[in-house]
């Protein structure tokens, strides 16, 4: 419904296309290439692509699975092999797996086999699909937010998880701690972000960029430099969080005003809507 009334001339903010993409757990893979995600990531669309790679990428260490539906850290598993010394060459089937779900940090046991297997109903649908990264020990130190509002941050909410033993998770349900900062506070990830703004948008196929969006980072340690960088776990850009950030409506009314204008010139339909 939304698409049709967008291309009968209503504006969306933003376009439901874009909401969608923006918003996808894949997103963080369409932006490979550059300095704010790592190498080693992966989508799988199929069972066959999930069995076939991903016994791989647990040989190089730890990783985060993410299954494209639901949120606060639901399906989200920390995939750990319980002896990882023990394989030489491939990971068997039956190597017995660490699993952890950002939901609420609980833990479970389960072989490689059976987990993938598990896996199967992220698949299922339209838009299942599963997202393999490395995982990010740093996440302890914290999950950094920013709020974008367009191409520009209004906030910034540092995230810290549990301090208990297996916790990773920054989602509030599972204990973390939330921390609110103005963008100042945060120079050098405020200039990375919005630097990155055109690059997001270009990859991720060119949309307007939404009127409000979040992207959520965590502290990676370069290898090669042993600086801190910066690694972008994921995107929203649906249902964020605005209701907890009223002192930023002037700001997005603002924003609105400015688009219709900019609207009402190029749009014919538009301008007879706001009368
Ligand atoms: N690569 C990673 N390394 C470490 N922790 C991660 C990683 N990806 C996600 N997490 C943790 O899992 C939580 C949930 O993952 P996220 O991708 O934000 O999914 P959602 O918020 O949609 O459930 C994050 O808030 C973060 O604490
Ligand atoms: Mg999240």
């Amino acid at each position: 419904m939304l698409r049709e009334l967008v291309a009968n001339g209503i504006e969306g903010l933003p376009h439901p296309d874009a909401m969608v993409t923006y918003g996808a757990k894949n997103s963080i893979e369409r932006l490979k290439g550059t300095a704010i995600v790592p190498d080693d990531i992966y989508t799988y669309y199929s069972f066959d692509e999930l069995k076939e790679h991903f016994p791989k990428s647990l040989k190089k260490g730890v990783r985060v699975l993410k299954q494209n539906r639901g949120s606060t850290g639901e399906r989200i598993w920390r995939v750990e092999l319980k002896n990882p010394k023990k394989y030489q060459g491939a990971i068997p089937l039956d190597a017995e797996l660490k699993l952890t779900e950002a939901k609420d940090n609980h833990t479970e046991t389960k072989i490689l086999q059976d987990f993938l297997e598990f896996c199967i109903q992220y698949l299922e649908g339209n838009s299942g699909m599963i997202v393999d990264m490395p995982f990010l020990e740093r996440i302890k130190e914290g999950e950094i937010r920013i709020l974008m509002l367009r191409d520009k941050v209004m906030n910034v909410v540092h995230k810290k998880p549990a301090s208990s033993k297996d916790a990773f998770s920054a989602t509030l349900f599972s204990g973390a701690k939330y921390r609110y900062d103005t963008p100042e506070k945060w120079p050098d990830l405020v200039q990375l972000a919005e630097g990155m703004v055109p690059i997001i948008r270009e990859k991720l196929g060119n949309y307007d960029i939404p009127l409000i969006w979040t992207a959520d980072f965590i502290l990676d340690t370069d290898k090669k430099t042993g600086k801190d960088k910066y690694i972008l776990g994921e995107i929203n850009a649906s249902c964020v969080g605005f209701s907890t950030h009223l002192e930023l409506s002037d700001n997005i009314a603002d924003e609105v005003l400015d688009l219709m204008d900019a609207e009402s010139v190029v749009n014919n339909k538009w301008g007879a809507f706001t009368k």
